[in-house]
């Protein structure tokens, strides 16, 4: 029997706000038989509740369609105006035509479709109303900091002649922004509207007012600061307003339904007051400043006095700038993380340690006279003696301050910054402060949770830990390189090589939906991606916009990725032209089919330890080979046959040319590194009878470093997936399980929590790395884990297949573990591959949700003589025997929960 669970509406659940016309519709088959499939499906959508339980003025009626598709159907019924609310319900036939049950009702609502729907003006401070900005007394005030000023408040109020049925929210800022109502914070997202290019576009998010509105009196405010519009960003200190603007405004529009059917809209405009408050200054990478005395009580209610409040600066931009609906998760906190330990390095000097290397900011809790003044450091490590390492931050700053009010506990939490850090120093707190004076907030874009792994080794298990802090702390609003010192940016490079390992972790497919866009505003007119996305075009230091090999090359791979993982044509569809133009760009200039031109800043296999040098133009021809091969796959996918021939004639092409100019006939690779063997044979770019022996100086590469790795971020990802692809998973194991330097295992041994961004960011013979650039929370180098849950509890998906249609359990016991157990859930339901080891017995549990068909490869070294829940193959239910491989039994099963037992040793 079959069930449709988990409705998505555009991979979310109930989502309002929706911006593109044909939503796509998705549920998850839950089944307790094997072998189930759908063999059809039947959607209803309706305005209301009410019309789809009475089935009556349907907006659209699918009928049954014979088909097992379960995600990714378009609407397909009357057009959907902006605000159009949609009921929706699902059922489904399974294999044997039997019609299941409707599924609960889920819902979606369109955003605001049309630029003319927007009636508001752009507001921002007033002339005046900041007066003559003082710098914060007490505050080490230099150059870098000038500039900043205190955050603007804006606020209006309104009568509401009846009772509401529902009331939505529109919001958008240039700058980042907070929206009260009625004394109330209105919804819990942080940093809105998150990091787009402002000059191209800017989101805006839809909240849900209905039931904070009040009959009669309203207040509406805002707060307003900096963000990445108008503050610091990236490693260019310059002062406020360098990269898109200098003065943060917002944009609001409340739309009133009365439950008599009339409408009323309330937006932003010059009759709104605005005001300066307690933030004496709020920027991303330099922390916050806030002053309790300033606060104004009750300006954000009903009632409030606001004659010293100056009328707002107003900008009608004639709808020229472009809005679009946030389509992903928007940045929250997500969890606390509560100090472990304090210190007292210097006398009045306290280090809380949360004993987590997090992304975020504390809420502290503090009582003391009117006018105390704490500060607080956030930083990554201790230095010997104790205090707060704070070098690497370059000139981030990440301190926030905290004046006192007096007159009992008072609570502070930032409002427009994050810091990395695992420390965090207090100063000036009045008296001694306790363990829970600090509480450490986690925050980044909410992408649910969609896989975990464990095993039986704690030092994997951490590892696993810190790659998915590192994805915490980085996945924020954009994939960024780091999140602590002055940078902070949507390092290309980085995210290619991370984003199969952030597929497992995180549901991330509308992430990187809104990434992709960026990426693709950031394209120069002849093609090039850049290095960094959103592109900051006014770095002096760097020009980051021709993106250089295995960098603008995720402009191909990230939504291949995304594509192959959650089975979404629309993300390669939408950016088709932009890869297509990447593609021109570098065959115009490399007419011979080495990429040898075009290499932007060129980094290489960057941060690969001292010594290991991968010819660059090796590296840069192996990836655009890589792009040519997903193309034909993309272009296949969606239906392009003649470009999907094309692209597969140029990667012969390029293929050809790497063999001739970096191959020699034993099938040695000029540089004789790790990665050049690496991404040779993870890209398919060796003669088929060279394969075997390039893997076999992949090995002699590892063995020649006392069998360490020596990549840099570009190798990582790929090595061991490659070395098990190539048999020789005891050597992917034994870089695991390293605890010698280069190693993960070193890191984790120094008592790393997030994965560094450097090999050696301390050692123990050399302390420290350069503080020019040492993150202790870079993802990159944590792509490994991908590997863990493809090849060691062994959940993979077939060549070809996407959206997890057909795939592949294949454990790969070895490097002394005796368990392993990952959990997956992909867009067709949760697959469980979990496996363990007792006597010499191999007991593999596999969960196959329905519509699967899985290829199962049980261990088992005596010949096939394998169980599945306790019977022998052949009277197994639902299992077929495909074939013996050398140590392996393989078969097929549908959907299901299965227990095989096989044999090791
Ligand atoms: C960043 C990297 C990035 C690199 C480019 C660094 O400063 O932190 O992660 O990919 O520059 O090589």
């Amino acid at each position: 029997m079959l069930q449709a669970n988990h409705l998505k509406c555009e991979h979310r659940r109930n989502p309002l706000g929706v911006g593109t016309a044909c939503p796509r519709l998705s549920w998850v088959l839950d089944s307790d038989g094997r072998g189930q499939k759908q063999s059809a499906y039947q959607i209803l959508v309706a305005g209301s509740e009410q019309d789809l339980r009475t089935e009556e003025n349907l907006l659209w009626d699918s009928g049954k369609v014979a088909s097992d598709r379960s995600f990714g159907v378009e609407y397909g019924g009357q057009q959907l105006r902006s605000g159009s609310r949609c009921v929706w319900k699902v059922r489904v036939w399974d294999g044997s035509g039997c019609p299941s049950l409707y599924s609960e009702p889920a819902a979606w609502e369109m955003g605001l479709l049309e630029r003319s729907n927007w009636t508001g003006k752009w507001i921002g401070l007033g002339e005046g109303a900041a007066g003559d900005f003082e710098p914060p007394a007490g505050e080490e005030f230099d150059d870098v900091l000038i500039g900043l000023a205190p955050c603007s408040y804006l606020r209006k109020e309104f009568v509401l002649e009846g009772a509401v049925r529902r009331a939505r929210l529109y919001a958008t800022a240039r700058g980042v922004y907070e929206l009260h109502l009625n004394g109330q914070r209105v919804g819990d997202d942080v940093l809105s509207p998150g990091w787009t290019d402002y000059d191209k576009r800017i989101q805006y998010q839809t909240h849900d007012a209905t039931e904070m509105l009040l009959e009669g009196r309203n207040a509406l405010g805002g707060i307003l600061g900096d963000g990445w519009y108008a503050g610091f960003v990236g490693m260019d200190p310059k002062r406020r307003g360098a990269h898109y603007g200098t003065r943060p405004q917002l944009l609001v529009q409340l739309d009133v339904e009365y439950t008599d059917g009339t409408r009323e809209s309330i937006a932003s405009d010059g009759s709104w007051k605005s005001s300066v408050g307690p933030i004496e200054f709020s920027d991303l990478l330099m922390g916050e400043s806030y002053d309790a005395r300033k606060e104004q009580e009750g300006w954000d209610q009903p009632g409030f006095d606001d004659s010293g409040w100056w009328p707002v600066d107003s900008e009608d931009d004639h709808g020229v700038v472009r809005l679009v609906a946030e389509p992903n998760q928007g940045v929250r906190v997500t969890r606390e993380v509560k100090a472990k330990d304090i210190s007292q390095p210097k006398s009045g000097t306290y280090v809380f340690d949360l004993g987590q290397n997090i992304v975020g900011w504390v809420r502290l809790r503090v009582s003391g006279a009117a006018g105390d003044r704490v500060t607080l450091r956030h930083a990554e490590a201790l230095n010997p003696d104790g205090t707060i390492y704070t070098a690497n931050l370059r000139t981030a700053r990440q301190t926030d301050s905290y004046v006192l009010k007096g007159g009992g506990e008072e609570v502070f939490e930032p409002h427009f910054t994050f810091h990395g850090f695992r420390y965090v120093e207090v100063t000036s707190y009045p008296g001694e402060p306790s363990l829970d004076a600090v509480t450490g907030c986690v925050v980044h874009s909410a992408a649910p949770s969609s896989g975990s792994f464990e095993c039986c080794n704690p030092m994997v298990n951490l590892l696993q830990s810190n790659i998915v802090w590192g994805q915490r702390g980085n996945f924020l609003s954009i994939p960024t390189d780091c999140p602590q010192r002055d940078e902070r940016l949507g390092w290309m490079g980085d995210a290619q090589v991370f984003v199969r390992t952030a597929c497992f972790n995180m549901d991330v497919s509308t992430f990187f939906t809104k990434w992709m866009v960026d990426v693709e505003d950031a394209q120069s007119l002849e093609g090039a991606f850049p290095d960094v996305a959103p592109l900051l075009r006014d770095l002096s230091m760097l020009d980051l916009s021709n993106g250089a090999p295995a960098w603008g090359d995720a402009g191909i791979i990230v939504p291949w990725t995304v594509y192959r993982t959650y089975g979404d044509t629309r993300i390669v569809e939408k950016h088709y032209d932009a890869m297509g133009r990447w593609m021109e760009y570098l065959r115009e200039a490399n007419p011979d089919l080495l990429r040898t031109e075009r290499l932007g800043n060129n980094y290489g296999d960057w941060l690969a330890p001292e010594g290991d040098y991968t010819p660059k133009d090796l590296l840069a021809t192996a990836y655009w080979a890589y792009d040519a091969r997903l193309m034909t796959e993309i272009a296949g996918a969606i239906g392009r046959q003649d470009d999907a021939r094309g692209y597969e004639e140029l990667f012969r092409g390029i293929k050809e040319a790497f063999i001739g100019a970096y191959v020699s006939s034993d099938g040695r690779i000029k540089g004789d590194t790790q990665t050049c063997y690496t991404l040779a044979l993870h890209m398919d770019l060796l003669p088929p009878e060279l394969r075997g022996a390039a893997a076999e100086y992949l090995v002699e590469a590892i063995e020649r470093e006392d069998w360490h790795l020596s990549t840099g971020f570009v190798g990582v990802g790929y090595l061991c997936p490659v070395l098990t692809e190539a048999g020789r998973t005891d050597v992917a194991y034994r870089l695991l399980n390293n605890e010698t330097y280069p190693s993960w295992g070193y890191t984790l041994r120094q008592g790393a929590t997030t994965v560094w961004e450097r090999w050696d960011g301390w050692t123990e013979e050399q302390g420290f790395q350069s503080p020019n650039m040492n993150s202790f929370n870079h993802y990159s180098l944590g792509s490994v884990g991908e590997w863990l849950y493809r090849h060691v509890a062994g959940i993979d998906q077939e060549p070809r297949s996407s959206g997890y249609k057909h795939i592949v359990i294949r454990p790969h016991p070895g490097g002394g573990l005796t368990s392993a157990r990952a959990e997956y859930d992909s867009v067709r339901g949760r697959i469980v591959s979990e496996w363990e080891i007792i006597d010499g017995a191999f007991r593999l549990r596999a969960t196959i949700p329905p519509n699967i068909t899985a290829t199962v490869y049980v261990p088992s070294t005596d010949g096939g003589a394998i169980t599945e829940s306790d019977h022998p193959l052949e009277r197994a239910e639902g299992v077929e025997l495909l074939r013996l491989e050398d140590g392996e039994t393989v078969v097929a099963v549908g959907s299901g929960r299965y227990e095989f037992v096989g044999s090791v040793g």
